[in-house]
């Protein structure tokens, strides 16, 4: 599959097949995330890997019951590293630390689509919640969390606004 028919053939997957994805996987896919650019090359991101189903209801339940979190093999949470950021960046660091990890989560989506897993990313979510159940440390925000698996539905294409008018010529 090459990049663009991965892109335009990627969809969010909610249902999942009851098949594990081995710890193997997810770590080839990390290390193709990582590839991902960054600010300065710091990589201002962690991936938190949960397989615990006790912690996977949790996460559900702090994505406001967002159930199809739990029924995934795998939940990626990507996180975002200010400290690792800040300490060259100040505060243009966290920002930059949000971006990091956001491309990574993106990268995963497509690597992991490209072979074969389905992903969706779920942005709705108590951040203190989360925080808390994955005991991050202080300065590590989450970002994006992540359930993979195989897929277990084929959804439509949800329509796209067209390009022509989002696309701004030389000034706004
Ligand atoms: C920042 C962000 C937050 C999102 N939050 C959620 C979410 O909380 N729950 C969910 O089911 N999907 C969520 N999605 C997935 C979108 O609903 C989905 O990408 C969009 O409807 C387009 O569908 P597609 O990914 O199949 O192309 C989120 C996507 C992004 C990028």
């Amino acid at each position: 599959m090459d990049c663009i028919d991965a892109i335009q053939g990627r969809r969010s997957i909610r249902r999942y097949k009851s098949l594990p994805v081995e710890r193997k996987l997810i770590e080839k896919l990390l290390q193709i995330t990582q590839m991902s650019p960054s600010a300065g090359n710091r990589q201002a991101r962690d991936f938190v890997v949960v397989f615990d189903t006790a912690v996977k209801e949790k996460l559900a339940e702090a994505a406001l019951s967002q159930e199809f979190i739990a029924e995934a093999p795998c939940v990626v949470v990507f996180c975002a590293n200010i400290e690792r950021s800040s300490a060259r960046y100040g505060t243009r660091g966290e920002l930059y630390a949000l971006q990091d990890a956001t491309i990574a989560a993106a990268t995963f989506q497509i690597a992991a689509h490209t072979l074969g897993l389905g992903t969706c990313w779920v942005g709705a979510f108590d951040d203190e919640a989360v925080s808390d159940i994955l005991h991050l440390p202080e300065k590590v925000i989450p970002v994006a969390i992540m359930p993979l698996g195989y897929p277990d539905e084929k959804p439509p294409v949800y329509g796209r606004i067209d390009v022509k008018k989002l696309m701004h010529l030389d000034t706004w």
